[in-house]
Formats: structure tokens, C-alpha cells, sequence
């Protein structure tokens, strides 16, 4: 045996069961304010941050402590004080922040408390299904999203879709499918008051928050219902789209492909579906070097896999890399597949329309032709 091997795995092991412990850890100060009472008001000490959160000292200092091993809080040991720098602040504290991170531990923490459910549904097959999730888990969600949804999607996804921006201030119909809490739907609302944007969710205390979020937003509707529903209802009358997005839901449905046809059975003659999934190789060795690919395959079976096989769906995982997503979008029936010309080290972003299209001609969000297929 390579002893150089067993040693670097024996590093890896302590690196991630600290970093499960590092989580609860996050949680704990994000619930009881301490990051925020920190970035407020550091440098303090620990007496001053209990007083300050309404904690006991010797908890906050224990936390403290480990909270600064891991890089996460600084320290002067001579004037026993403790504070975020701004960077710090900003991925921890400032619920503002593009870059605030504490909703992946949000997620994280309520998730892993399904795992005894979880060892059943590994045992004996199905899942957990969405409403059946701990109530953090949609908000924790929205949490994540929130610097896609507030900054990116009208500040740069949209725009990097060549034509899109164009057609939606002008005014177009848009289906925002699996809309949660209703961010991208607001966000989509606020940006382009001449377009109608309708967010549809399943999930009822999510649609009950999505319908807080888009509230006085006149040009905004959100309804609690399936993309299959909204599709029976376009082939009755009911309201077809310029465009229909899908941000982060499809290979989390019970059924992908059934929800890809669907997409197509809502859109307008000339529309364009925007779908996008998490970054990442549908190979898991290319995965061990990318952090964020690492995240989303350990949740994977926490969430993704779990909520599809609680009711009999496909299983697809978080991760579905665009080889998956080609063959989604070939067993729906599109005939083309184009990679959207978004910079993102998130999403994947892919386009369909509902027919081949002429070469040459311009339609709503142009494709980059290079990278078509
Ligand atoms: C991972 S969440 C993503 C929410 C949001 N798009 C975001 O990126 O934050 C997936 C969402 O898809 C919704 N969903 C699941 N099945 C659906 C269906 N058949 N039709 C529409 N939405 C669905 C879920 O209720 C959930 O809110």
C-alpha cells in the first residue's frame, strides 16, 4: 500500500467530517445573529457578542474559536477579539451580498436530518418527497438563488442571450416554471414591466411566498400549479408563452422528459425554452477537483434523487451534465439543442425551440450559431 495514498485520504476525511461539524457550526451562528452581531459590531469579545445575541459566553467562545480554525472569523489573541473582515462579511453576514453563502448551509443542515428517512429509501427504494422536506429547505432555496435571481438572470443571463433582452422589454409572455419563492419571477417582473411573467410551482408554501414576493407587482401572476397542468391549459385556451424558463428544476421532476414536452406544449409557435441545470460532469471523476460539483453530488441523493423517487420519478440526481441534457431534450422530441452563450460557473445553460429553425432568420433570443448543434 501507498502510505503517501492512505495519508492523503486520511487528510480528506478530516477535512469534510470538520467541515459536517464546520456546518452545524454556520447554522448556529446564522439562527442566533452571530455573524451579523460580529460584522455590526466587531472587533468584540466573546462576553460582548453573547450580550450582544442574547447567548451563553462560553458556547460563543468555543464557536468562536473553531469558527477562526476554519478561516471564518479573524482574531487578535492579545485583546482577545474577534470580527469578520469585509470579504468575510460579505459571504457570511450581509444578506444583501451577491456572494452571501449561508444558505448553502441552511440547506445543508435540515437536509441532513432526513438521513434516517433516507437510509430507508436506500434500503426499500422511494424517497422523500418535496412537501415531505424539513420547511427550511424551500426558504434555504430561495436563500441560495437569491444573487442568481436579484443580479444575474436581468443583470447578465438574460442579456448574454443574444435578442432576449430586446424581446422582453419590448413586452412578451413568460412562463418562469418552478418558480419557488418567487425571486426569478419578481426579479423578471421588475426588470421588464412591459412583459406579463407568470410563475408556476406545485409547492404550496412556496407559491404562498412567491405571491408575497411579486405582490404590487401588476405585471406579475403566480399560481400553484404543474408545468403539466399549465400545458393542459394551453391546449384549452388557456395562455401560451413567449418564453418559457426553467432555472435549476427539470432534473429534479418526477418526469424530465414528460416536463420538456410540456414546456413545449405551453410555448408560442416562435418561443424559446431557457433551461438551465447545475454545472458539473455527468462523469463523477471529473468532479473531484471542482468544490461546487463536490457539494452538489453529495446532496444529490439528500434532495434531487430523493423528491423524484418519492414519487416514482426518473432519479436523475443534481447533476446531469449536458450529455444528459442533450439525451433529455432528444427523447422529448426536440430536434435541436443549443448551448446558450451564458458565462456561468453555476448553470448550464441550454435553449429549445419548438421547431428547427431556417437558417438566417432572427427570432426571440437568437442563438449563438457556433455552438448550436
Ligand atoms: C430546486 S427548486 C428550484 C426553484 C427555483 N427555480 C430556484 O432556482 O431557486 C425546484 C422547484 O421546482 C418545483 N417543481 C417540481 N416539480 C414541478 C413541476 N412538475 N412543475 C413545476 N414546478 C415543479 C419545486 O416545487 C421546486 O420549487
Amino acid at each position: 500500500m501507498d502510505t503517501k495514498k492512505i495519508n492523503e485520504l486520511l487528510e480528506n476525511v478530516r477535512r469534510d467530517s470538520g467541515g459536517a461539524f464546520l456546518t452545524g457550526l454556520a447554522y448556529i451562528g446564522d439562527r442566533l445573529g452571530l455573524f451579523q452581531a460580529l460584522a455590526e459590531n466587531g472587533p468584540l469579545d466573546s462576553p460582548r457578542l453573547a450580550e450582544l445575541s442574547g447567548t451563553q459566553e462560553r458556547y460563543v467562545r468555543e464557536w468562536l474559536k473553531a469558527l477562526t480554525a476554519f478561516g471564518y472569523v479573524e482574531h487578535d489573541p492579545d485583546a482577545a477579539t474577534w470580527w469578520l473582515t469585509a470579504e468575510q462579511a460579505a459571504v457570511l453576514a450581509d444578506e444583501e451580498s451577491p456572494t452571501l453563502a449561508m444558505g448553502t448551509f441552511q440547506f445543508a443542515l435540515p437536509s441532513l436530518l432526513h438521513t434516517n428517512e433516507l437510509i430507508e429509501a436506500f434500503r426499500h427504494g422511494g424517497g422523500i418527497a418535496y412537501e415531505d422536506l424539513n420547511p427550511e429547505i424551500a426558504p434555504a432555496i430561495d436563500r441560495m438563488h437569491r444573487g442568481w435571481f436579484e443580479h444575474q438572470l436581468t443583470g447578465s443571463w438574460i442579456p448574454a442571450i443574444p435578442g432576449l433582452d430586446e424581446r422582453l422589454r419590448h413586452g412578451i409572455s413568460v412562463l418562469d416554471v418552478g418558480c419557488g419563492l418567487g425571486r426569478s419571477t419578481a426579479a423578471l417582473a421588475r426588470a421588464y414591466p412591459e412583459s406579463r411573467i407568470t410563475g408556476i410551482d406545485p409547492h404550496e408554501p412556496s407559491v404562498e411566498a412567491a405571491l408575497e414576493m411579486t405582490a404590487g407587482l401588476a405585471n406579475s401572476r403566480v399560481e400553484q400549479s404543474t408545468l403539466a397542468e399549465a400545458a393542459a391549459r394551453a391546449e384549452t385556451g388557456g395562455p401560451t408563452f413567449d418564453l418559457v424558463l426553467a432555472i435549476d428544476c427539470i432534473h429534479d421532476m418526477t418526469d424530465p422528459v414528460g416536463a420538456l414536452r410540456d414546456a413545449r406544449r405551453v410555448l408560442t409557435d416562435d418561443g424559446l425554452i431557457v433551461w438551465s441545470e447545475p454545472s458539473g460532469s455527468s462523469n463523477p471523476l471529473d468532479n473531484r477537483d471542482d468544490s461546487l460539483a463536490r457539494v452538489r453530488a453529495a446532496l444529490s441523493p439528500y434532495h434531487c434523487l430523493t423528491v423524484s423517487l418519492a414519487t416514482g420519478g426518473a432519479g436523475l440526481g443534481t447533476i446531469i451534465g449536458e450529455d444528459g441534457a442533450r439525451r433529455l431534450a432528444a427523447e422529448a422530441g426536440y430536434e435541436n439543442f443549443e448551448i446558450l452563450p451564458v458565462e456561468s460557473p453555476l448553470q448550464a445553460f441550454y435553449g429549445l425551440r419548438k421547431q428547427a429553425r431556417d437558417p438566417g432568420e432572427e427570432q426571440v433570443g437568437e442563438p449563438n450559431r457556433t455552438r448550436r448543434d
